[in-house]
């Protein structure tokens, strides 16, 4: 990443909590951020997995949303999940479930936002689907890996979260969770974090990652890299090559609208891939994260515009 593209990232991050712009953003973004959001409505969206399902694409459905201020809003999401949950086992639709846990309720009232997310692992335990605990930013890193392993204890082994390559932490972390046989997405991670606990350095990051893919691999862990940056996914395919790892002991995810084509080369190569898919209308930080992390999304945005 050049200072440049870094500066941009900061920059736009640190807007991204601003009002003044986003309610600018609210103003004229929204027909834009359609292009990373499947729609308003999960039957929408459900029909967006269908169309990924048949070009061989996994997908991976989350219910925008983050942030709430009140724990109505928490309840109010469970039950969007549930019949998100109760959605994709009656559509047939290849898909699993991701879900933020600040918008179960952690940041307000942990126990009930524990007991949100156990409603809706519970029910997606049901229907054999997994339900994946998004990451967010570094306050609740260790909340988020307690909530994972109380579900693992009280039997919701359908459960699995995401460790982010760029904290400190995350290294142990990842030998603890394969140790306890929980399944992890690998990232570089996507907040704005203080060097005190997470690498600012692109490259250090990266070795992060491929360390992190490592063991996985190398212990016959399932291994999940969500990433579109080509060096990560070309050295991954290389690493497995080498030593005769099966194309099915791991999968690529990547978001929804971003890298399309790549998506179903990577399915059409035989290699497992799936898309995480938002939906909602709870769309603004979800967006400005995209923007943040690619200058050129933003160049997309803009040259819309003027369609
Ligand atoms: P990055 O943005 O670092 O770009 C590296 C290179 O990849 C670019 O220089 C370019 O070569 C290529 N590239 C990237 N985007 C491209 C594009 N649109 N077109 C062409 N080339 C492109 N984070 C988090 O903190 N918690 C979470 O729970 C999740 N969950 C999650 C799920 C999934 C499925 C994905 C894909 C990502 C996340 N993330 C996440 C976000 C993640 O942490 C990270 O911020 C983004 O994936 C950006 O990093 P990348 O490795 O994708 O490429």
């Amino acid at each position: 990443m050049s200072v440049g593209t870094e500066l941009y990232r900061k920059t736009l991050l640190t807007v991204a909590g601003n009002k003044a712009v986003e309610n600018l953003s609210l103003k004229y973004g929204k027909k834009l951020a359609g292009k990373f959001i499947a729609g308003n409505t999960l039957e929408e969206a459900l029909e967006e997995i269908r169309v990924l399902n048949s070009k061989g694409i996994m997908a991976t459905l989350d219910h925008l949303g983050e942030g709430i201020t009140h724990l109505r809003e928490a309840a109010l999401y469970r039950d969007e999940y549930v019949r998100l949950v109760e959605g994709i086992a009656h559509s047939g639709v290849d898909s699993n479930v991701s879900l933020k846990p600040t918008q179960m309720g952690l940041a307000l009232d942990p126990e009930e936002g524990y007991q949100n997310i156990r409603a809706v692992a519970a029910r997606a335990k049901e229907h054999e689907l997994f339900v994946r605990i998004d990451m967010e930013d570094s306050p609740f890193t260790q909340a988020t890996l307690d909530i994972v392993r109380r579900l693992h204890a009280e039997g919701l082994d359908n459960s699995g979260t995401v460790l982010q390559a760029y904290l400190h932490r995350t290294e142990e972390d990842t030998r603890d969770m394969i140790r306890e046989g929980i399944r992890l997405r690998l990232v570089k991670g996507a907040y704005k974090e203080p060097a005190s606990v997470a690498y600012q350095n692109t490259s250090e990051v990266i070795h992060q990652f491929k360390t992190m893919i490592r063991h996985h691999l190398d212990q016959g862990v399932y291994t999940a890299v969500a990433s579109h940056d080509d060096h990560i996914i070309n050295w991954t395919k290389q690493y497995a090559k080498d030593r005769d790892i099966s194309p099915e002991a791991f999968e690529f995810q990547m978001l929804y609208g971003l890298r399309m084509s790549e998506q179903e080369r990577l399915a059409q190569e035989g290699y497992r891939i799936r898309c995480y898919v938002p939906y909602g209308t709870m769309w603004y930080p979800y967006y400005t994260r995209r923007l943040a992390e690619k200058p050129a999304n933003l160049w997309m945005v803009v040259k819309n515009m003027f369609r």
